[in-house]
């Protein structure tokens, strides 16, 4: 066992973060609430870091195409879902998703498409013989999963608010259906016909689990300086310091400062176990398994090892790259090769994730791998 403990623990990784970011987000978050004065955040359903512009930091945002000239974490990097997890509506490959809307089966059935004019796209749905139009401008989601668009409009004290659009993109089903938690039904006025507006505090939510940088005036994002995607200096820092300085300049504040610290570097954005309410951790509750952080930290191996999100995961490869359903996980601590460490009960030296690891369906057409790592019933549901 505790051979098992110190193999967690040199996997854990030497990045340490720190109370600096936390504060300064908190205090970004404060000016917002000032300024936007009578608009206070809604109160959160989970906690996020609301802003992501670090124009406090003593160091500034450095240009990430100079990353790669000193590391190779930046070699694969650009093919990861976490780089490509928010776009703009017009890149090509967003385009081409929006060009098959109308055939769809919902986009038949609801009347829904999208047209491109001038390099506007727009989406459009007739109801009730009435043809409602609105510009989308992003797209969410690198599409390993699903993509889903949005129009960012100001509403009356300028703040950015939000259309989620109705129709989002599967890939497990290669077409469209309905944006999980939107109505089943399309409703009636220009909002309710394309899809649901989200006010500001919440766009801005969405917006700062998907952006390294969102900078804001006045409690504003300036969408023109937005930098999409989860990337380097999201998780490390702004490094422009670090990047004039060759490497010699380290600002220790980005590190984490123990397991859980590193875990909730991650859980950030995947969700802190305790922002999932109590009652909604068991077994039986498929949409835990879109929380890795929760379901880990309930598992046998997280509660008596180190193990950490990098034990199995590189942030800084694809998962194409990185042999993602690999035995190599678990063999860590589960080695036949080691009599100190526990191995399976029922006899398996193969296949581990897929028993006690499975990916479980939820409720729209995309699935999540369970991280609560446990020996299941067979009434449980299996891949
Ligand atoms: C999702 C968060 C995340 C992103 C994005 C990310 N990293 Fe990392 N990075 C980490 C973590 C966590 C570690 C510690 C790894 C471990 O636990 O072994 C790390 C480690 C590193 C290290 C090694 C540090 C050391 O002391 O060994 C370097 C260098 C690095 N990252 C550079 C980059 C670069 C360059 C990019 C962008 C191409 C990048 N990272 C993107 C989370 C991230
Ligand atoms: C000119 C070379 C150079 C460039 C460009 C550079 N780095 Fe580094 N970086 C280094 C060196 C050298 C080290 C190791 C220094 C040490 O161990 O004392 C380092 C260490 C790191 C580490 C681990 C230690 C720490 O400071 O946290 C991270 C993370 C990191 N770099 C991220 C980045 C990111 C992100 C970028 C791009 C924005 C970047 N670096 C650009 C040279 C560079
Ligand atoms: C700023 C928010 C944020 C942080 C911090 C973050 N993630 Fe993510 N992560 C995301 C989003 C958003 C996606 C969805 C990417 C997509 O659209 O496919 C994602 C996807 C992933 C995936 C699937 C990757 C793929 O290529 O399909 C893994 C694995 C992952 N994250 C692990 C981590 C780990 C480990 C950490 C901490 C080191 C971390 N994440 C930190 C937001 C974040
Ligand atoms: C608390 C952080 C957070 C917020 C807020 C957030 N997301 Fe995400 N989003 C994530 C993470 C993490 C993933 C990756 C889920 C996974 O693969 O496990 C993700 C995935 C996605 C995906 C890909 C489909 C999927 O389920 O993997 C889409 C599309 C998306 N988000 C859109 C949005 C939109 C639109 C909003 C605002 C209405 C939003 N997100 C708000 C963290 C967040
Ligand atoms: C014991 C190994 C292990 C650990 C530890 C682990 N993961 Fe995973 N993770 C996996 C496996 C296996 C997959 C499925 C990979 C695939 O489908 O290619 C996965 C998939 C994912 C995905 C893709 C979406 C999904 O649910 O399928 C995300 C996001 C993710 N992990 C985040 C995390 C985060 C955040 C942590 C830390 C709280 C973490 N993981 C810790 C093994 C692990
Ligand atoms: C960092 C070390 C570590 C890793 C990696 C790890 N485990 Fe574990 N696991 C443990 C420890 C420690 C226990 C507690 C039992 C023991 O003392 O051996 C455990 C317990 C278990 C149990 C029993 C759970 C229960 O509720 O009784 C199963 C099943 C399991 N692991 C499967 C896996 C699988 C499958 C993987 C790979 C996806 C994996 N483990 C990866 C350390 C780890
Ligand atoms: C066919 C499904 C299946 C596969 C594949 C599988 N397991 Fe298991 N595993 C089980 C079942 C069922 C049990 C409970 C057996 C019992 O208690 O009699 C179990 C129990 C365990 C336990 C708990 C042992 C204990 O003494 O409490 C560990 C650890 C474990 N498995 C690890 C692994 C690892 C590591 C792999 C891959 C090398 C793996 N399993 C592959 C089904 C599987």
């Amino acid at each position: 066992m505790k051979e098992q403990r110190e193999k967690g623990k040199r996997e854990f990784g030497p990045l340490h973060r720190a109370t600096f970011f936390l504060i300064a987000v908190l205090f970004a978050g404060s000016l917002l609430g000032l300024t936007i004065g009578v608009r206070q955040f809604a109160p959160p359903i989970f906690s996020v870091a609301e802003a992501v512009d670090v124009a406090n930091s003593p160091d500034g945002w450095a240009d990430e195409n100079a990353c790669v000239n000193c590391h190779e974490q930046a070699e694969q990097f650009d093919q990861t879902g976490h780089a490509n997890t928010l776009v703009p509506a017009s890149d090509a490959d967003s385009l081409k998703l929006l060009a098959a809307l109308a055939a769809s089966e919902v986009g038949q059935n609801e009347q829904a498409s999208v047209e491109v004019t001038d390099g506007n796209i727009m989406a459009v749905c007739e109801t009730g013989g009435v043809v409602q139009r609105a510009e989308i401008d992003w797209c969410f989601g690198s599409g390993k999963h699903a993509r889903t668009w949005v129009g960012t409009l100001p509403d009356s004290f300028g703040a950015l608010d939000l259309l989620e659009m109705r129709w989002t993109w599967y890939r497990s089903t290669d077409s469209f259906d309905v944006t999980p938690g939107q109505p089943k039904t399309k409703g009636h006025g220009a909002v309710a016909t394309l899809g649901t507006q989200f006010d500001a505090p919440r766009a801005w939510r969405c917006f700062s689990c998907h952006a390294t940088r969102l900078p804001a005036e006045n409690g504003r994002i300036e969408t023109a300086h937005i930098a999409p995607g989860v990337t380097c200096q999201r998780c490390h820092g702004p490094r422009k310091r670090h990047v004039e300085a060759e490497g010699a300049f380290h600002d220790p504040h980005w590190q984490t400062s123990d397991r859980m610290d590193a875990v909730n570097l991650c859980a950030e954005c995947h969700r802190r176990p305790e922002e999932q309410k109590p009652g909604d951790i068991h077994p039986d509750n498929p949409e835990i398994a879109r929380f890795q952080p929760v379901g880990l930290s309930q598992s046998a191996c997280f509660i008596n090892s180190e193990m950490t999100c990098t034990t199995c995961h590189d942030p800084h490869k694809p998962m194409s790259a990185q042999d993602s359903l690999g035995k190599w996980q678990c063999v860590q601590c589960h080695d036949p090769e080691h009599a100190s460490h526990t191995l399976c009960a029922a006899g398996r030296t193969d296949d581990c994730v897929s028993c006690h690891m499975p990916a479980i369906k939820q409720e729209s057409p995309v699935s999540f791998t369970d991280h609560w790592i446990r020996v299941r019933d067979f009434s449980e549901q299996r891949p």
